[in-house]
């Protein structure tokens, strides 16, 4: 295995990836879009982040990684580390011994739709379905604002927006662009590995004249599965093998658009749908895309894993979040689990786990802004989450991939565990799994991975406004095997935190 170090100074630049209007986004060493991690099952990486943005600070998390060992270079902010301060610096480093299609971005604030946000993908020698393709290609969805994200902020938690509606974006984009275009060549099947990085909208996608054949979602491989169009929530991510035609005599759009049942308001000038291609022959036209008056998407809940890992059927510990939008005092809407809406703490949770002795198991110690649960070592846990709100929302947990067991249909209202549908025998695992409107999903997973791990609707706006709780997973054994590096520490005292370090 090999070690890869990036050195990133995180700074502002222009960019104009519409085509409708430059603006000032967050880049990577002054590139905009941020670059590609292309990362080898087995590898070490290093990155080290130098803070240039002069007027906010960051963080970055590395999405869908285990981070097994490495807690606190998990990167969200007020969970594992303090913010990383203008002309702060900091050193991420961990080893990534999982496969798949992942994804990196800020974890600070609402930070990330201004541009820091990038594809991770994972190559395994292992790979079970390597001979079944001849190259990989990557392929990135978002949607896309034309504002700076610290003022929709602003406007969207305000008395002036009090039923909470989110800013709805300008654009789609694929690969960060409007243009894509993907020379192909006859009888050939290419991995297309894609990510939706965007901070809000689900998106449809689909090849016109080519079928999906699905082998991995969120970093696990799956059964294949055939597919005509799918559906990714903001940070889901699937593996499709797509082969390509014999003939070569015409070219195929390539399809992204955005659910607009998500928004509240359709603006006349949204720009719903992104359109690329697929050439075979780049002296043939670009063919536009086929109205479609129907979305119909693949059902992910039906994918089975490859490794067909079984139902963990005994639950040691099950609890509800129960979540809703409504208004606090001061007017503005917020969101809530079990009536709590998330506070970022000013200590990190790691820390205050680290730092609690044997209290670290008392739930108390974690104060309740954070919508603490304490899981003990090994057990098996299940997540039943109610949502009582007319929007769909895509909830990931930090740290695992997760079996996905029951998501009922639109208004089916509270999960009742004494009428449910069958549960799957072997469910699809994944990271990020959306419920419907007024509807159920629980979720089980092992605790086999000591940390502090947030569990939050993946939509910017609602970590915003508060839609995340804290796994606070075998803190004792926690405390005797993690070392925090002193440069996190440091972020701390350069930040002005109030816990900082030894
Ligand atoms: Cu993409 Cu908290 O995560």
């Amino acid at each position: 295995a090999d070690t890869v170090t990036y050195d990133w100074d995180i700074e502002w630049t222009r960019a104009n990836p519409d085509g409708l209007q430059e603006r000032s986004v967050i880049g990577i060493n002054g590139q905009w879009p941020c670059p590609l991690l292309n990362i080898t099952k087995g590898d070490r990486v290093v990155v080290n982040v130098v803070n240039k943005l002069g007027n906010e600070s960051t963080s970055i998390h590395f999405h869908g990684l285990y981070q097994n060992g490495t807690n606190s270079m998990d990167g969200p902010v007020g969970a594992t580390q303090c913010e990383i301060p203008p002309g702060g610096k900091f050193t991420y480093d961990f080893t990534i011994d999982q496969p798949g299609t992942y994804w990196y971005h800020s974890h600070v604030r609402a930070q990330y739709p201004d541009g820091i946000r990038g594809q991770l993908l994972v190559h395994d020698p292992e790979n079970p379905y390597n001979g079944q393709f001849d190259e990989e290609l990557p392929l990135t969805l978002s949607d896309w604002y034309h504002d700076e994200m610290p003022g929709l902020i602003a406007g969207f938690i305000s008395v002036t927006n009090p039923t909470g509606a989110e800013p709805v974006p300008k654009s789609a984009l694929m690969n960060d662009t409007q243009n894509l275009t993907i020379s192909v060549q006859p009888d050939k099947t290419y991995f297309l590995r894609i990510t939706n990085i965007g901070a809000f909208a689900g998106q449809y996608f689909w090849i016109e004249g080519h079928t999906l054949k699905i082998v991995e979602v969120d970093g696990i491989y799956t059964e294949p599965a055939e597919a005509d169009m799918i559906y990714l929530t903001a940070a889901q991510r699937y593996g499709v093998l797509v082969t390509t035609k014999s003939d070569t005599s015409a070219n195929f759009p390539i399809m992204g658009s955005m659910d607009t049942d998500l928004f509240d308001t359709l603006p006349a000038d949204l720009n719903y749908n992104v359109t690329g291609w697929l050439v075979y022959d780049d002296t043939a036209q670009k063919p536009t895309a086929a109205e479609i008056d129907e979305f119909d998407p693949f059902d992910d809940f039906t994918l089975v894993p490859q490794d067909g890992e079984m139902l963990l059927g005994d639950v040691d510990y099950s609890f509800n979040l129960d979540m809703k939008m409504d208004n606090l005092g001061d007017g503005a809407n917020y969101a809530f689990f079990n009536d709590k809406t998330y506070v970022v703490p000013k200590v990190p949770t790691l820390y205050t786990a680290l730092t609690s002795q044997d209290q670290a198991t008392n739930v108390a110690v974690y104060g309740s802004d954070t919508n603490a649960f304490v899981l003990e070592k090994g057990e098996v846990v299940e997540i039943v989450l109610n949502n009582d709100d007319a929007g769909k929302h895509p909830f990931h947990l930090h740290g695992h991939a997760f079996q996905a067991v029951v998501r009922s249909d639109e208004n089916a209202g509270f999960y009742d565990s004494n009428n449910h549908s069958a549960f799957p025998t072997s469910p699809m695992r994944r990271d990020t799994f959306m419920v419907k409107p007024q509807s159920n999903i629980v979720i089980r997973f092992r605790a086999d991975n000591p940390g502090v791990w947030l569990f939050h609707c993946h939509i910017e706006w609602h970590i915003a406004s508060g839609l995340v709780a804290t796994m606070i997973e075998a803190p004792l054994e926690l405390q005797k095997t993690l070392t925090i590096p002193e440069d996190h520490f440091q972020a701390c005292r350069d930040s002005n935190t109030p816990y900082q370090g030894n």
